[in-house]
């Protein structure tokens, strides 16, 4: 039975109940986390043997370039042909960088705001405004970082299969629209990856402004959570698209190792177009002599290839899969006959997007902090931290292990209930 078909007086009573079972959580003094997507250490212990993979006399890429000395801007052809890879485009068009994919996209946005992204055009930071479609739920970094460049931030829905395009469509008409940041494939937190038909819309429409940048973070591209490819989803190539249009500058692709290997101990990289390229070197050479080139062989020692990604892929899935298929199955079996909730189940990534009663999300994670059950904040996958129907919780499951996550189960429908509960009190 559906808790909105509940009398008042059966939910008075389900209110005792829950309370009851709440302050018996409550009572454990447990303290669980599930508020950042981390790898768990088991998860670290199979690149362990990244930290010895050098031995001595091993220093050189093969071009002969010795990775311990300053040179090499451009990075370790092998990484560039990896990441090349995995990014679907020709090696030359990877700029590796170094520990962090984030610190890439801000230096970009830094690039854009300072000098324009391409020389010709206006420096961002002359404009009196610049705004960027943020598809919704996003990452909470993603925002921030708008926030501090100043961007407006203008929210478009995520469904299924991606942003919704018409909308997207028409904010990109204004010429003070400057782009767009997303994360394409597993979505952090929505768990969605954009269709073909919508990689092909982003790739192909109008924009007002002719520096239109699309910030590509393909964070989760190898993150699959099942081996078989039908159990996959499947993101089209975005430079490819692009190109077809006439538009290969518009889009800046950014991954890296972080949840592959170390976490901020990975490599990361941008591929772009000749002239997106071109001009990133000419300002980096200012900024720095070199990255990290040892992490880099190590790195490339390691995963040579991306079938050696894919490798080691699967047995990162083999640790998350259960984890995720847990929280789905709890969710299922106590929320969902409930109607006080829905989730999109991903295929991969790091997370779960839990979409709670409207007007619950704050205070089911404000109930779980109580209970010693830290979620990331209410509204924080919304441009401004504010979630218009207070509804979305993003829950990370990878940090816990399995058996702190079977706790944290047990507590969240409660929690997720008793919140709606109290709502529908409160509306009767
Ligand atoms: C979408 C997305 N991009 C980037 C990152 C972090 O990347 P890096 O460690 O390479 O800076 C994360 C980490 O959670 C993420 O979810």
């Amino acid at each position: 039975m559906k808790l909105e078909d509940y009398t008042r007086e059966q939910l008075e009573e389900r209110k005792k109940t829950l309370e009851s079972k709440y302050e018996n959580f409550r009572s454990l003094g447990l303290k669980l986390d599930l508020s950042r997507g981390k790898p768990e250490a088991k998860q670290l212990d199979l690149s362990a043997s990244l930290l010895s993979i050098l031995k001595e006399g091993d220093y050189y890429d093969e071009e002969g370039q010795d990775c311990r000395n300053y040179g090499g801007l451009t990075g370790l052809p092998e990484v560039r042909r990896l990441f090349g890879e995995l990014f679907g485009v020709p090696a030359e068009l990877v700029l590796p960088g170094g520990n962090s994919s984030l610190a890439l996209i801000h230096d970009a946005l830094c690039r854009a705001f300072l000098n324009g992204p391409l020389p010709g055009d206006t420096p961002w930071c002359r404009l009196p405004k610049v705004k960027f479609i943020c598809p919704v739920p996003g990452y909470d970094w993603h925002f921030h970082t708008c926030e501090n460049f100043g961007i407006e931030m203008l929210s478009v829905e995520t469904r299924p299969d991606g942003p919704d395009m018409d909308r997207v469509e028409e904010l990109a008409k204004d010429p003070s629209v400057k782009g767009m940041i997303c994360v394409p494939m597993y979505g952090n937190p929505s768990g969605v990856t954009y269709s073909d038909e919508v990689v092909e819309r982003l790739a192909a429409m109008e924009t007002g402004a002719s520096d239109f940048r699309l910030f590509w973070d393909n964070a989760y591209c190898v993150h699959h959570l099942y081996d078989e490819e039908e159990n996959r989803d499947h993101l089209a190539n975005i430079y490819e698209a692009c190109q077809r249009y006439g538009h290969e500058d518009r889009v800046l692709q950014f991954a890296s190792t972080s949840k592959i290997t170390f976490a901020g101990g990975g490599i990361c990289a941008m591929a772009a177009s000749p002239a997106n390229l071109r001009e990133t070197l000419r300002i980096l050479t200012y900024q720095l002599v070199c990255y990290d080139k040892v992490n880099q062989l190590r790195h490339v020692r390691f995963l040579p290839d991306r079938a050696a990604v894919e490798v080691h892929m699967k047995k990162q899935a083999a640790i998350l899969r259960p984890k995720f298929e847990l929280v789905q199955k709890v969710l299922k079996e106590t929320v969902e006959p409930l109607g006080i909730g829905h989730w999109h189940a991903p295929r991969g990534g790091y997370f779960i997007c839990f979409y709670a009663m409207s007007g619950c999300a704050r205070r089911i994670v404000r109930l779980c902090r109580g209970a010693g059950l830290t979620l990331t904040k209410a509204g924080a996958a919304y441009p401004y931290d504010t979630d218009p129907e207070d509804r979305a919780i993003r829950i990370a499951p990878s940090y816990a292990p399995m058996e702190e996550l079977k706790q944290v189960m047990q507590i969240f429908p409660v929690v997720v209930e008793l919140a709606a509960v109290e709502k529908l009190l409160e509306e009767k």
